[in-house]
């Protein structure tokens, strides 16, 4: 069956050969001119002066773009808040803000050109963290959100034991290999199409129509593919497309808009860097009786996604534990920083990591092994499991998850012997932690949990499918294709999946939240279905046969004991006139999300994962190495093993870049000083655990009726990084013989191991 079988990612051998087509591959016409970004070195201050003379008249430049030139609005705000212009006017809200464009012959030339324009500004006082921003009475970007079960007060108060803590967790570059491009073409009349690497084709049409003040009808966005989008690319890309929009349609050329890394890390948004508050009660077993966390983040200066992510981190600051009484709220902090958007996880794992560490400190309170505090407080089966946001868990899987991973780690006697070698005192010391994660799916915007499709057979039996979802790498297009291919029982090479444009399927949702083959998968199937049911309906009249005898499989179409070439059988339908395409579309069932009153069932189901990582760290310098990760995780029925198992082991690996070495650091000035490769430390090949075992729970199957039974795969292994950043935890511990958990912030670079070392030799956490 071609849906459980698993080939290949479609464009793999594309991918390593280089004949992938990225935007910036797409033949320029002649004449094509570039745009580049002109941005502000100031974090907060006003405009007194923006001279742009040098600019205009610097080698090979055509023009440049100002306020002045929109057409429409000058706002790309993604939620309606219009705060986020395209053009800074009057005053710059962070140090990389883009002023102006400058439009010339070549990209070099526009990019130098840039640097030419004389700027006089007018500081303002500038606020650059959340802590900061909260102790200064700065705004919220938007609403925050409480969500409370339970009486949290007198639950704290006569807890037999109680402690609180205060954990920063850094915020996270994408590093997509790919960066930001927008491609725009004019058409006749109002007409543009824009080519960009965008993961939300739709909204970044529904923009360009906005600041061009035009219908959403003239304006076309295409994506083929991106070089990695991880949510960089959700909202992000909308300013590309709007600056290369209106220089097309100004100047009736083609622009291309592409900043080097740099400009990129500069003035794009990242991952939310939180500073999260916990109170936790607990008893003598380590089961907590209630919990009051304030999670403060650094929004920057707009909303974009903030909303969202602040209330998902909500969502997950349980992870996979039941709070009887519980009291959560988040702080969307403005600062005058780049405004920051979604990442892998999207607030998830910033909620995950602060239920992670109270597990790790009550249990180095009581003495006992985290990982017995974490079973203490799993979520229970028939009772014990209501969230916060009074969601009910009902297909709790994940006692069984650890179980297993715990005897397929060897996580016992492995911790022994990790506790044998810090005994005996020497220079390296190890640590074990074994992580679970719990990862709510859909989009907590209920209304984005919709998606389209539109299916073609040709009548040479090809097949040709278009969904609203877009291709990162994550394989999407292959996992659909499977699923037209099974459901028209053919071989996976006759469904061809075109590129993503807004065209063939309207009004999508961002390729974001996981979703992308949950929902387009559906879509794409419901399209498939409406055409097989005009086949049986043609198959049965023709052959006079009872409908129920007919079945697609083999390439061919069995009509009772007839069986016709699937090719042959599509010509024939053709021939007596069969509509042989189809529009889909799904929605999810049962979700229901009510903000005001925090209660609901904002996820359709949860995905589960758990891993075991064990490190060595070097406590003169601070280094380490991960010795050995081992995961199970689950992915429902796999719709593509290859895939997933791929998914899983780049987002662990994503996750624990972002809790060790992936270091986002702003000066004083409020300016980015980690804007390259050079100065911002992914993980490389040599980074990756020594013995990295991935394994899919075979028995798994999601209980809610998703594409094929499949689970969700894009963000939740992402958190499986956690065990990673534990484990460092119970290596730094031992040098104060476990008596302390160390107060460890995020990322854990060497720097700060060896900080929290020097702290534990010292006496203090
Ligand atoms: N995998 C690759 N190779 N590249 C990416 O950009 N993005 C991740 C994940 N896996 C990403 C990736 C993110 S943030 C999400 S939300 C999902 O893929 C989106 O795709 P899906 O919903 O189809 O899984
Ligand atoms: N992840 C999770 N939830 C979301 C996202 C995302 O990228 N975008 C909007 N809601």
């Amino acid at each position: 069956d071609t849906v459980t079988s698993d080939p290949r990612h479609d464009s793999a051998i594309k991918h390593v050969t280089g004949r992938a087509e990225y935007t910036d591959d797409i033949p320029e016409p002649a004449g094509t001119l570039h745009a580049y970004l002109g941005l502000s070195t100031r974090a907060h201050a006003r405009i007194r002066k923006l001279d742009l003379a040098a600019v205009k008249t610097a080698p090979g430049v055509v023009g440049v773009l100002t306020e002045e030139d929109i057409p429409g609005e000058n706002d790309v705000s993604p939620t309606g808040l219009n705060d986020e212009p395209v053009f800074a006017t009057g005053k710059v809200e962070f140090w990389g803000q883009p002023m102006f464009a400058v439009v010339a012959e070549t990209r070099d030339a526009a990019r130098r050109a840039a640097q030419q324009a004389v700027i006089a500004y007018e500081d303002l006082p500038h606020v650059l963290d959340a802590a900061e921003a909260r102790a200064a009475d700065y705004p919220y970007v938007t609403a925050p959100l409480k969500l409370e079960r339970g009486d949290v007060a007198p639950a704290l108060r006569t807890a037999p034991h109680r402690l609180s803590g205060q954990m920063r967790v850094g915020g996270q570059d994408h590093m997509y290999l790919e960066g930001h491009i927008a491609f725009a073409i004019p058409g006749e009349d109002e007409d543009v199409i824009v080519h960009s690497s965008t993961q939300h084709p739709s909204e970044a049409q529904h923009m360009v129509a906005k600041v061009l003040g035009v219908n959403s009808h003239a304006v076309t966005v295409n994506v083929r593919r991106m070089g990695g989008g991880f949510g960089g690319k959700e909202t992000q890309m909308n300013l590309f497309c709007a600056v290369a929009a209106i220089a097309a349609k100004k100047w009736r050329c083609a622009v291309k808009i592409r900043p080097d890394r740099d400009d990129d890390m500069s003035a794009t948004g990242k991952r939310h860097d939180f500073v999260i508050d916990y109170d936790v009660g607990f008893d003598e077993a380590g089961r907590i009786t209630a919990v009051e966390g304030q999670f403060a983040a650094r929004c920057g200066f707009s909303a974009d996604l903030s909303g969202p992510v602040t209330d998902r981190a909500l969502f997950h600051a349980d992870n996979a534990y039941y709070y009887p009484n519980v009291r959560l709220t988040s702080h969307p902090m403005k600062t005058n920083s780049v405004s920051n958007t979604a990442f892998r996880g999207f607030g998830g794992p910033q909620g995950v990591i602060a239920a992670e560490r109270m597990i790790e400190e009550i249990a180095y309170a009581l003495g006992k092994d985290t990982l017995d505090v974490r079973r203490a407080n799993f979520y229970g089966t028939d009772d014990r499991n209501l969230t916060p946001y009074h969601q009910t868990v009902e297909d709790n899987i994940m006692p069984r998850i650890v179980d297993e991973l715990e005897a397929n780690a060897d996580y016992r006697a492995r911790r022994e012997a990790v506790l044998a070698y810090n005994a005996s005192g020497g220079i390296l010391r190890k640590g074990i932690a074994l992580t679970p994660v719990k990862f709510g799916i859909s989009f907590t915007a209920t209304w984005y949990n919709q998606a389209g499709s539109l299916v073609h057979v040709y009548n040479d039996g090809s097949i040709a499918l278009n969904h609203g979802g877009t291709e990162m790498g994550q394989g999407l297009n292959t996992k659909v294709a499977q699923i037209a291919a099974d459901a028209f029982g053919v071989d996976f090479s006759r469904v061809k999946i075109t590129r993503t444009t807004t065209e063939k399927v309207p009004n999508t949702s961002a390729t974001a939240a996981s979703s992308g083959s949950d929902l387009n998968g559906m879509a794409a199937l419901d399209g498939c279905e409406q055409i097989k049911a005009r086949l049986i309906e043609f198959a049965a009249e023709k052959w006079q046969a009872k409908p129920d005898t007919v079945r697609f499989a083999d390439n061919q179409v069995h009509i009772g004991s007839e069986a016709v070439p699937f090719a042959d059988f599509i010509k024939q339908a053709y021939m007596a006139r069969v509509q042989l395409s189809a529009a889909g579309f799904y929605k999810t069932p049962k979700i229901h999300w009510d903000r005001a009153s925090g209660k609901g069932r904002p996820f359709y189901y949860f995905a589960y994962g758990a891993a075991c990582s064990e490190v060595t760290i070097d406590t003169l310098t601070g280094e380490y190495q991960l010795d050995r990760t081992d995961i199970l995780h689950d992915v429902g029925r796999s719709l593509n093993p290859q895939l997933d198992i791929g998914q899983i082991e780049g987002a662990f690996i994503q996750g624990m870049g972002w809790l060790t070495t992936e270091e986002l650091w702003w000066d004083d000035e409020g300016q980015l000083r980690t804007h390259a490769p050079s100065t911002y430390k992914i993980p490389l090949a040599s980074d990756r655990p020594r013995v990295f075992n991935v394994a899919l729970p075979e028995w798994s199957e999601n209980r809610e009726n998703t594409i094929k039974r499949s689970k969700a795969v894009g963000e939740p292994p992402f958190m499986l990084g956690i065990s990673v950043f534990e484990a460092l935890s119970m290596a730094v511990a031992s040098v104060a013989d476990y008596k302390t958990c160390p107060r460890l912030d995020a990322p854990a670079t060497p720097e700060c191991v060896l900080m929290a070392v020097e702290r534990l030799r010292e006496g203090r956490a």
